[in-house]
């Protein structure tokens, strides 16, 4: 989610870092800096803000060695600020950090009770303490981060510097992305390709559990163990801006396909698989206030309407609480009946939708507690609401959202499952049992991508039709108006998504042989309903695309495109649904060519009325 760029060589390591940084800026970062060796010592300097504010603080800065390591944050634990900004400091040692680490309190309160003393907020932090700490027990600095990194839980891509051992970078991976970039007496580590593309193509993949130590003639790669791993660097042939997109032709692509690490990241820390149990940092609801909530709102917009969507049947179903979804362009304008007893949760990729704004201050006014769902740390309706429940999606630069919603859909799935195991209303078996699926999500969602290339050919296929209906029932009936969204939006191509018990009021007229209708066809209660759908739309000559899962025979004689993917527990089938769709849209887009990343008419963050 954060930028890393290290540097061991013999050219101004401000400059390289500096450089590499601002090639990951489009994506958004909110601070950033820079450590570099200065006389002996490690000298930090970080700023909140842009790239360019570093810059110009390191004008006035000088350092005499040549390595140092840099990062730019995209905030998920501690708001945007200096103070929490990377690389931390700590008796000597430097660290920056990608990924998030989930016992970062347990092991915070240790060392405080040791007497170690914290500046930031942030989780990274505990890092240069922890190596910090080996160190003073006598370690050598490969050993203590090898010893530090043994008792994090999580996800991390590091690159450390140490005063006792000045001449060398230690990097190491888990779940995070990191990459050793090979030069002539100098070397490079890097979270992305862009922030160093332009120094070397040669480049070395770490594997999670991997370590690298680098120095200015050599490095190695070893396990945690301590075993050597031999690996060529590889030649990188593409283009700067490809580099950008991480090799894919999209930033829209690019975000789809980290679906399955971002619902990972929006889990992570939270659920315990063994028992089913939930636990949601930043919610600080109590028993007995969430016992007295009568009736839930779920505010948002766009797809993250659809989301909340989605949202209600999963709280419905889990804590037995009714709940209402509104658009909040809607809802700020009307007088809800919610109350002190009513819990609204405002759900928004941005955090700063400004018909979401508005919506949660008539909730405040109606004195009805307030729960954000944000992607944007720090964002504005992150902050002005009691409680947040951050999605750890990453930045979405695409305009239209994507992992943006698997992650909204996942932290609304924590949501239902936390309410519903603190008011009673879910057994603690079917929890166990929920959450031992709820982790195959990702793997779900992966296989589904594996499937890419069929739906790029169904796509193709149908990439001149002029209208599409998308059909869904229960809990897919949102997802398939996200579908029918995704491919306006980027292709616009008009589309219209319905619950498919409502064709036979209306929209079946539209019905005939140049008009496909993308069905959603899981094999939940509902499955012999939606198939006599399909019936009705074949007797009206349409063209079927159905999404239907692989064992599903039935559905072959009466489709005439099937997109296949994997069975799961109903309540998680909007996960493994959506993804096709994500895809249909864009390649019928990308064969449009349409400009799919920023599409017409079209903003990121909608911040005026
Ligand atoms: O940042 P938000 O989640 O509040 O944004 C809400 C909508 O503007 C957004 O979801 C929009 O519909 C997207 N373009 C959908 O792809």
């Amino acid at each position: 989610m954060c930028g890393i760029v290290g540097y061991v060589g013999s050219k101004v390591p401000g400059s390289v870092l500096v450089e590499g940084l601002k090639r990951l800026e489009y994506r958004g970062y909110d601070s950033a800096g820079v450590a570099i060796f200065d006389n002996g010592g490690i000298k930090i300097c970080r700023c909140e803000g842009k790239i360019a504010d570093l810059e110009k603080r390191l004008v006035d800065e000088h350092f005499d060695g040549s390595i140092g390591i840099g990062h730019t944050r995209w905030a998920t634990h501690g708001r945007p600020s200096e103070t929490n900004a990377h690389p931390h400091y700590y008796e000597g040692i430097a660290v920056v950090h990608n990924g998030i680490i989930e016992n970062y309190l347990e092991l915070k309160t240790m060392m405080i009770e040791e007497g170690g003393v914290f500046s930031s907020e942030t989780d990274s932090e505990v890092l240069s303490h922890l190596i910090a700490r080996s160190i003073r027990k006598g370690l050598s600095f490969e050993d203590a981060v090898r010893e530090s990194i043994s008792m994090v839980r999580g996800s991390y891509a590091i690159a450390v510097l140490c005063e006792k051992d000045p001449t060398r970078i230690i990097a190491a991976r888990n779940e995070s992305p990191l990459i050793l970039g090979v030069g002539e007496n100098e070397n490079y580590v890097a979270s992305d390709i862009p922030a160093i593309l332009s120094h070397t193509r040669k480049m070395l993949f770490l594997d999670d559990g991997e370590i690298a130590v680098l120095d200015r003639d050599a490095y190695r790669i070893q396990t945690l163990d301590g075993e050597a791993v031999e690996r060529e660097p590889k030649h990188i042939s593409w283009d700067p801006i490809m580099a950008e997109k991480g090799g894919y032709k999209h930033f829209m692509l690019k975000e789809i396909f980290e679906q399955p690490r971002a619902i990972i990241d929006t889990l992570r820390g939270r659920i315990v698989e063994d028992t089913g149990d939930v636990f949601l940092d930043g919610v600080t609801l109590d028993e007995e206030t969430l016992k007295r909530i009568n009736r839930i709102y779920v505010i948002a917009c766009g797809t993250s309407y659809y989301a909340g969507l989605v949202g209600k049947f999963m709280i419905e179903e889990l804590s037995h609480i009714p709940v209402e979804v509104d658009l909040a362009s809607e809802f700020r304008y009307r007088d809800p009946l919610a109350d002190e007893n009513s819990l609204i949760v405002l759900i928004s990729q941005s955090g700063e939708t400004a018909d979401t704004l508005a919506a949660m201050r008539q909730g405040r006014e109606k004195g009805a507690k307030l729960l954000s769902i944000c992607n944007v740390v720090e964002s504005t309706l992150a902050r002005d609401c009691d409680h947040v429940l951050y999605t750890h999606a990453g930045p979405e630069i695409g305009v239209a959202s994507t992992k943006a919603f698997t992650c909204q859909m996942t932290a609304l799935l924590l949501l239902a499952m936390y309410l519903g195991r603190t008011r009673g209303d879910l057994e603690a078996d079917r929890a166990k049992e929920l959450m031992q699926h709820v982790v195959q999500v990702p793997g779900y969602v992966e296989d589904v991508l594996e499937r890419a290339e069929e739906i790029r050919e169904i796509a193709e296929f149908y990439a001149d039709a002029a209208d599409f209906l998308y059909l869904g029932r229960g809990i897919n009936y949102p997802i398939a108006l996200e579908g029918a969204l995704k491919l306006k939006e980027i292709s616009y191509i008009h589309a219209e998504g319905y619950p498919a018990g409502e064709m036979k009021h209306g929209p079946i007229a539209l019905i005939d042989e140049v008009m496909p209708v993308v069905t959603l066809v899981p094999r939940d209660s509902v499955y012999e309903k939606i198939l006599s759908n399909i019936e009705e739309v074949k007797a009206r000559k349409g063209q079927v695309i159905a999404v239907a899962e692989d064992d599903d025979r039935e559905i072959a004689e009466r489709a005439d495109h099937i997109i296949k993917v994997p069975h799961a527990d109903t309540i998680l089938t909007p996960f493994i649904l959506v993804i096709p769709l994500q895809l249909f849209a864009y390649y019928v887009a990308d064969f449009k060519g349409t400009d799919v990343d920023q599409p017409r008419n079209l903003a990121k963050s909608v911040t005026v009325e």
